[in-house]
């Protein structure tokens, strides 16, 4: 029996494409760079399953082009790349990775918090540059992160994990999210703010943990940045599309806020005319939040299970749109 036909649309673990060649037909995409569009639709014209990622775009045109389309599973927990609507009208199964990143990613977060707040890649840019002339008691100045008040916008899982770092650096934390978590404010000693203004209005350091979607599209755009502290500082390892990124590159240029360390961008990877890599107080980072070698092996293999599991017409670990589930 051959079993079901399968693309992989990009490089990963030879484990987990072993694996999933035990029981498919697999092609793999071993370019470095994602496939042009016009080779994505070529190989997935006669797929059963699709093993996807953020690069690929799978909307209607894709789908038409694949007619025994049955799964796409996305190895992200991050789903805005797929047109989730569209796939539950083909009956197509859509999986993603939750929890696995969780850890790693807020670990990202709070790197780039670091960062923005010390002035950590600027001070590495200088140093290589020849401008350490001397210890300087007014030079290079930044932000405490020990008795700050951290605001986090979106308490899922990675928003939590951010918050039981920052109890580590003694910082006060508020949170905003479409659910309160009593249980959560009393355990990690969270403030809840019900409106988002509030907590802009409070917090030195804004980190965004929220899913990309019609509501949080521009989340974050002038008028919220003028609610911010002048010294405050935007971390977003969420979407870059939460935040209106020319309103951003404004506050940053004019002082309406002081820094940001941003891993996600509208447009990725963000073009290098982009006048966000011209401010120094910007620290930009090539959406690595999940990118540490045991999370990404672990992102592949529950991919890899989501995909095998809904072509055998099992559960799979984490659907986004179970409602299509036939078994
Ligand atoms: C996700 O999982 O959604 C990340 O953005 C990619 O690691």
């Amino acid at each position: 029996m051959p079993g079901p036909r399968v693309f992989v649309s990009r490089r990963i673990f030879p484990e987990v494409i072993q694996r999933l060649a035990q029981g498919c037909q697999v092609s793999m995409w071993e370019d470095p760079m994602p496939p042009p569009r016009a080779a994505l639709l070529a190989q997935v014209a006669d797929c059963d399953g699709l093993f996807a990622t953020i690069t690929e775009r799978v909307d209607g045109e894709l789908m038409a082009a694949a007619p025994r389309l049955r799964v796409v599973s996305n190895m992200a927990v991050g789903y805005d790349n797929v047109d989730v609507a569209e796939a539950t009208r083909r009956g197509i199964l859509v999986g993603n990775t939750p929890g696995v990143l969780t850890e790693t990613t807020a670990d990202l977060a709070f790197a780039l918090l670091l960062a923005a707040a010390r002035r950590v890649a600027e001070g590495d840019r200088a140093v290589r540059q020849g401008a350490w002339r001397t210890w300087d008691p007014m030079g290079w100045l930044g932000y405490d992160i020990h008795g700050a008040t951290l605001g986090i916008v979106g308490l899922g899982r990675i928003g939590l994990e951010v918050a039981k770092r920052a109890r580590g650096f003694g910082m006060h934390i508020l949170y905003h999210s479409r659910q309160r978590r009593p249980e959560a404010e009393a355990q990690y000693n969270l403030t809840y703010c019900a409106d988002l203004d509030t907590l802009l209005r409070q917090a030195d350091f804004v980190t965004l943990h929220v899913p990309l979607n019609k509501e949080t599209h521009y989340l974050v755009g002038a008028e919220q940045l003028r609610q911010m502290k002048p010294t405050a500082i935007l971390v977003n390892t969420a979407r870059g599309s939460v935040v209106d990124q020319r309103a951003l590159y404004e506050a940053l240029r004019d002082g309406v806020i002081a820094a940001a360390g941003l891993d996600v961008m509208e447009q990725e990877p963000v073009p290098l005319d982009d006048p966000l890599l011209t401010l120094p107080n910007c620290v930009v980072t090539p959406h690595i939040g999940s990118a540490s070698v045991a999370t990404r092996r672990r992102m592949a293999e529950m991919a890899t299970d989501n995909l095998l599991a809904a072509l055998g017409g099992q559960p799979m670990l984490s659907c986004v749109n179970p409602a299509v589930a036939r078994y």
